[in-house]
Parts: structure tokens; sequence; C-alpha cells
């Protein structure tokens, strides 16, 4: 038998940091609808997709959720896996990147490029976006702000190990600027511009990170997040460890949304360049879906919550909304009544209706069975024959929108073949034998249609060959309008049912202010901790003292930390505090505050912190807990 060839697509790994959004099925079903239609034209498929778990915005959502980063990461990664069954997201296979020889590889990966003088050390002086956990030169940065989420930067130093990006320039520029690698073309200038011309080597390790891969001779740095996460892609295929799928390398598409375009164009083909591996086919780098404005984020409300919309309305509108709504490559804005009304135009009016009123037709005028006629041609069976190339030649450029237009012309076109050939008129002058041609053109043509909607709407797709009373094709490749002999269709089972939009737009904010007032109560009713009882004694093995601020600082790359210098009694302390969103380093000076004197010293930050000041919380708000008057530092508290 012929070897298929090889096609090989990825999503990006999502992060786990909250609720997932529409936005993170926007990729993965459209790149399900590009493995699909690779398979049913005969290529052996690969589609990877899977979660990028480490890194200190992670470590400090799961810190505020009161749970260990992996204990945190764990349940979104349930999660999304229960998001991509109700979606019917065939992949094959879901990486974490905390998966064990995930780990080991990204560790072999950096010891190689070490070794081989890729990776050096030395001290990063430079501006840092901590939220980003990036380092920017001045002129990437964007009115003295971090480019990619525009807050403020701030100076930082530390050692780290670099990785020799600046090498890999020319042959960059060139992958960029000659060959078809980024797509759209569009965003090439912005990425030479932006990024290439002015090219500096890349920090790849931190210090300050500890939710993260540790590099293996050095393990006080861990391996940078973006090192770590775009090497899955080949570690997925068993790269370092048996390289049991290695030969799905290089890549076809990289589907990736715009903003994180420079990682994957960049960055990520210098490290294969380094390791001696060819570089992906191509990196897709799609647009943003809106909402309100904004790139959709888990803050915009559950309106856009794929869990809701798929559970309301089915599988099939929620991925035939995401495959045909945007433009592919363009931003699209989300709205609940855009969403409502292409499925009731599209699925419920164009769609239902043809196949409805065609099955309905062949039961009433020939009991449910139609054969070819002797003669079969003209307009519409030529449409219909030429509709497979529009698909074919869209979707070899990965835009899922195109090909639904296309097949969603040929279904218009259908509904216009029946009322311009009138079959109840045909049946009315007794004209059999044309009445049956039409029928089962008809038919053949929501055979063709049903087979090229497959990878987009599956479910539906079996829904309409099981009307036709066909098995669905194993292959798309060489359907011909006319190769049904005969066909004895069902009942004609209404497929989608039409929507009351002024109703459903109601019930989707009922939906959502439910979901708000249920979050309200789970917070109001959240029972106060109990904590064990313990005896006076155990009460009195904590050392509480009365100190006094004579010192205090911001912690560097650290927003809620500040440095406390203490006077408690004759001795001197250092305490680091989660306390700067409450407080400014000046306000602090001269306060008096309580310190748990006897609490074992940490290391946070790099800074030795030798004790805990108290403070009272109350939701966001941190206050100090101080001595009703002063007294003189280093007093007991009992
Ligand atoms: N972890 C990195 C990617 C590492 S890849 C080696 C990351 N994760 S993410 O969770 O922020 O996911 C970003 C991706 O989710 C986007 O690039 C895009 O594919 C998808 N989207 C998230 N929100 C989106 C929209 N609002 N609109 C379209 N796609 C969106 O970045």
């Amino acid at each position: 038998m012929e070897k298929k060839p090889k096609f090989y697509i990825t999503t990006p790994l999502y992060y786990p940091s909250g609720k997932w959004h529409l936005g993170h099925s926007y990729t993965t079903v459209c790149c399900d609808a590009i493995a699909r239609y690779k398979r049913l034209t005969g290529y052996d498929v690969f589609y990877l997709t899977g979660t990028d778990e480490h890194g200190q915005k992670i470590e400090e959502r799961a810190t505020a959720a009161g749970k260990t980063p992996k204990q945190f990461v764990d349940e979104l990664v349930d999660n999304i896996k229960k998001l991509w069954a109700l979606l019917d997201i065939k992949y094959d296979k879901f990486i974490r990147t905390t998966d064990d020889y995930h780990v080991k590889s990204v560790q072999k990966i950096f010891t190689q490029l070490y070794e081989q003088g890729d990776i050096y050390k030395a001290t990063y002086k430079g501006k840092y976006c901590t939220p980003c956990e990036s380092f920017w030169t001045p002129s990437q940065l964007v009115d003295g702000k971090c480019p990619d989420c525009g807050r403020d930067v701030i100076d930082a130093e530390e050692e780290s190990y670099f990785f020799r990006l600046s090498k890999y320039k020319e042959p960059l520029k060139k992958l960029l600027t000659q060959t078809d690698f980024l797509e759209p073309k569009s965003r090439v200038n912005e990425m030479v511009n932006n990024f290439l011309n002015d090219l500096n080597d890349l920090a790849v390790s931190r210090t300050s990170v500890k939710w993260g891969i540790p590099v293996p001779f050095d393990p006080k740095h861990s391996i940078y997040v973006w090192v770590d996460a775009l090497t899955n892609y080949i570690n997925a295929l068993g790269y370092n460890n048996g390289e049991e799928n290695m030969d799905y390398w290089p890549a076809d598409v990289h589907m990736v949304g715009k903003e994180i375009v420079r990682f994957h164009t960049i960055i990520w083909p210098a490290i294969l360049m380094a390791l001696g591996l060819e570089v992906p086919k191509k990196v897709y780098g799609h647009g943003w879906m809106l909402f309100g404005g904004d790139k959709m984020s888990k803050s915009k409300g559950n309106v856009a919550d794929p869990f809701i919309l798929a559970e309301r309305y089915g599988i099939d509108a929620l991925r035939y909304y995401l495959l045909r709504e945007i433009p592919f490559g363009s931003d699209g804005t989300y709205t609940d009544e855009a969403f409502l009304t292409r499925i009731n135009a599209d699925l419920v009016h164009d769609l239902g209706n043809l196949v409805k009123r065609t099955v309905s037709m062949a039961n009433q005028y020939f009991g449910g069975t139609v054969k070819r006629p002797k003669d079969i041609g003209g307009e519409y069976a030529d449409m219909a024959n030429e509709l497979f190339a529009k698909v074919d030649k869209a979707m070899n450029k990965y835009s899922c929108s195109e090909a639904l237009e296309a097949i969603f012309a040929f279904v218009s076109a259908s509904n216009k073949f029946i009322d311009a050939n009138a079959p109840w008129t045909l049946n009315k002058n007794g004209e059999t034998e044309k009445l049956s041609a039409v029928i089962y053109e008809l038919l053949e043509g929501i055979r063709l249609i049903a087979g090229y909607l497959l990878p987009f709407i599956p479910s539906g797709s079996e829904r309409i060959f099981k009307d036709l009373g066909l098995k669905a094709p194993e292959s798309l490749n060489g359907i011909k309008f006319g190769d049904t002999k005969a066909f004895k269709v069902g009942e004609g089972e209404v497929l989608y049912k039409r929507l009351d939009i002024k109703k459903e737009l109601e019930e989707l904010n009922k939906v959502e202010q439910e979901d708000k007032e249920e979050k309200k109560e789970e917070k109001e009713e959240k029972p106060a901790e109990v904590k064990k009882e313990i005896s006076i004694d155990e009460f009195f093995n904590t050392q509480l003292k009365v100190a006094e601020v004579i010192a205090c600082e911001k912690v560097e790359k650290a927003d809620k930390l500040l440095k406390l210098t203490l006077k408690v009694g004759e001795e001197t302390r250092t305490v680091v505090s989660g306390i700067a969103k409450s407080y400014t380093p000046e306000e602090m000076v001269g306060k008096q505050v309580v310190l748990v004197a006897n609490l074992k010293p940490a290391k946070l930050r790099g800074i030795v912190s030798e004790g805990m000041v108290l403070c009272a919380v109350d939701g966001d708000k941190v206050v100090l807990v101080s001595p009703e008057r002063v007294v003189a530092p280093g007093s007991e508290v009992c």
C-alpha cells in the first residue's frame, strides 16, 4: 500500500491560569477542522495540543488559590480536556510541560546548547516586565512600557544564561523574508522591523522563578518558560526519547494567535537551527476573537464561555460559528447576537431546510427510493463538481472560513435549484421522470455538501448521511456528482431548530447574571476557615514582638513585596512582606508592627527574611496590625 504523506499540526500550549474561554476554543477547533480535512484527503496526520504549565504567573495564581502549582494546573488541565471532548476535538497527543519526558528533554536540549556554546552565562542588565517575565531592550519598549502587555518595566540585573540568538539573525531574516514560513504575509514586516533588526542574545534562565524546569548543571536557575514551552513541539514526537514520531518533523503548521508569532518565528527557528533540526514549514498567526472591542479574556463574562454555548446550542453551532464567522487571519468580534443570527441563517435556514425539504420530497413523491437518472449533467452538476477544488484551495491556505463560504454558497444554490425547478409543479403535471432527476440531483448535491462538511461539523454531517441512507465517506478525494446509484432516504429529521433570537438573548443574559450571582454567593458564603485547636503552650511557642520599621524598599521584580528593616530591641532584622499593594515604602518608615520573631528564616527573591509581620486580610485589603499606643521596640506581645 502506498505510504500516506505526513502532516503535523499544532496548537499553542495553553496556559492553565484561569477559566478557559472561547478564544482558546477558536485555535483548537480550527486546527481540528484542518486535521480532519487532511485525514479525509489522504494524509497521515499528527495533531498536537496541550498545556504550558510553568512560570511565575501560574505559581502566583496557585498561591492565591491556596493550592500547590501542580494541584492548580491539574484541575485546569482536566477541565480543558473535558472541553475538547465536548467540542469533538480529535487530537493525537496532549502534551503537558510538566510531563516527565518533556522535562528531561528540555534539560538535555539546554545542556547540549550550553556545551556547544550556543548558551553562555553572563550578567543581564535591562528592562524587565514582571508579568510577562520578559527582558526588553530600550528600543523595543513602546512609550517606555512593555511592548507585549503595555505595563511598566523595571530596571533589573541578574545572572542569567543567554542563548546566542543574535548569531541567527541572517538566517532568520532569510527565512522570514524569502520564504512562506510566516503567514499571513502582513505579519512579516512587523517581525523584521520590531524584533529582528535589533536582535540581541536572549536571557534563557531565571533565578527568580521557582516553578520551572531547573537548569540541570546549575539548579538555582529555572529554564525560561518559552524555551521550555516551544520545545514541546519536538518533545511530543519523542525527541531525546526514542524519536518514535520524529518522522512527522518538520511540522507543517504551528497555528498560533498573533501575539505569540514573535516567539514562534524568531526564537523557535533559532533554537532549531542551533540543534541542527529543520525549521517548521509554516507558522500561521491568526487574528483575535474580540469581545466588546478587546481581546477576549476570562474577565469578560461567561456568555463567551464555550461550555455554556456548546451545551445550550450544540457542538455544530459552536464549531460552525468559530470556523465561519472570522475571516481567517483577521480579528473578529464575538457577540451573542451575531452567534445566534449566524446559526439561524446558515445552519437552520439554509442547510437544515435544504435537507429537510429534499428528504421529505423524496419520501412524498417516491416513497423514499430515488434512482440515478440516465443522463446527468447541467449547471447544477457542474457547480457540485467544482466545489471540491474550491474547498481544497481554501484548506491549503488553512482558511476554514473560506472553505465554508464556498460550501454554503453551494447550499444556497441548491435551495435556488429547488425553487427554479418547482418539484411540486412537476408532480402536479405528472412529469415523474424530470421530478425524479431533480430530486436525485438534490440528494447528490446534499451528499457532496455533507461530505465536505465532515471536517467542520462532523456530527451534523453524520446525521445528514443518515438521512440520505448512506455511510459517511472515508475519503473526500475523487467524490463525483452522480456516483450514487440509488438513495433510500430516512425520515428527514430536523437537523437544527430555529432559535428565537430575542428570547435566547434574554436567556443568555440570565445565565450570565446567575453565574455572577453564584460567584458572589460562593464568595459570601465561604465559611471562615477554622484551624485545628491548639493548646495555650502551643500558642506561646510563637514569639511575638513589637518592631519599628527603620527602612523600607521595594523588592525588585516582585510587585507585591516590600523589604523592611526592623528595629527589635537592640537587634536589627530584615523581613520581606507581601504588603506592597497596600503600603508604599515611604509610609512604612516609622510604623510599629507586630513581628513573629522566632519564625525560621526563609529566602524570598534572594533575600533572607527573618520573621513575619502580622496583617489583617480583608479580601484584597491587607492592613498591618500595630500596638494601639507606641511602645519600646522589642516589647513582647502576649
Ligand atoms: N503558553 C503560551 C503559548 C506557548 S506555545 C509553545 C500562551 N498561552 S495562552 O493560553 O495565552 O494561549 C494563547 C493562545 O490561545 C493564542 O495564541 C491563541 O491561539 C489562543 N487564544 C487565546 N485567546 C484568544 C482570542 N481571544 N482570540 C483568538 N485566539 C485566542 O500564549
